[in-house]
């Protein structure tokens, strides 16, 4: 059974950023799979670093667009990103070193971090870049 599950509860009102958050669920989905099927090292350490890619890449695309319509939130969105990413950082590295598997913890985390950062702080920006004509 799939982690997450994105439905339009999730929804922040910007079809990009929509999209890019089910990418994210599928890939923390993935991450899962990988892990409760006893699978390879080696496809467990792609799918983290797939995931903390697409997890980078997601935060620069919201931030720019924070930023090209003064959201006023964007400083304090920029560091919540930055506290999330160093944290998945931090546990790629560990994994990389062979310090530890990537176990039911991490997971928690993540589903956790993903949907309350959807459901709190994306959720917030929703309707300032729908009131500057993006939706
Ligand atoms: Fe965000
Ligand atoms: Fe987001």
């Amino acid at each position: 059974m799939a982690l997450l599950t994105w439905d339009e509860s999730y929804s922040v009102g910007v079809s990009t950023l929509d999209n890019q958050h089910s990418v994210l669920f599928n890939l923390i989905n993935e991450l899962h799979a990988a892990m409760m099927h006893g699978n390879s090292r080696t496809l467990t350490g792609t799918t983290l670093r797939r995931l903390l890619n697409y997890t980078r890449g997601h935060f620069s695309a919201e931030e720019a667009m924070m930023a090209s319509l003064q959201y006023p939130g964007l400083e304090k969105h920029r560091q919540t990103h930055r506290k999330l990413t160093k944290h998945v950082e931090e546990f790629e590295a560990r994994f990389e070193r062979g310090e530890g598997p990537v176990n039911s913890q991490l997971l928690s985390f993540l589903r956790d971090w993903v949907t309350d950062h959807v459901l709190r702080s994306d959720k917030e920006y929703g309707p300032w870049i729908n009131k500057n004509g993006v939706r």
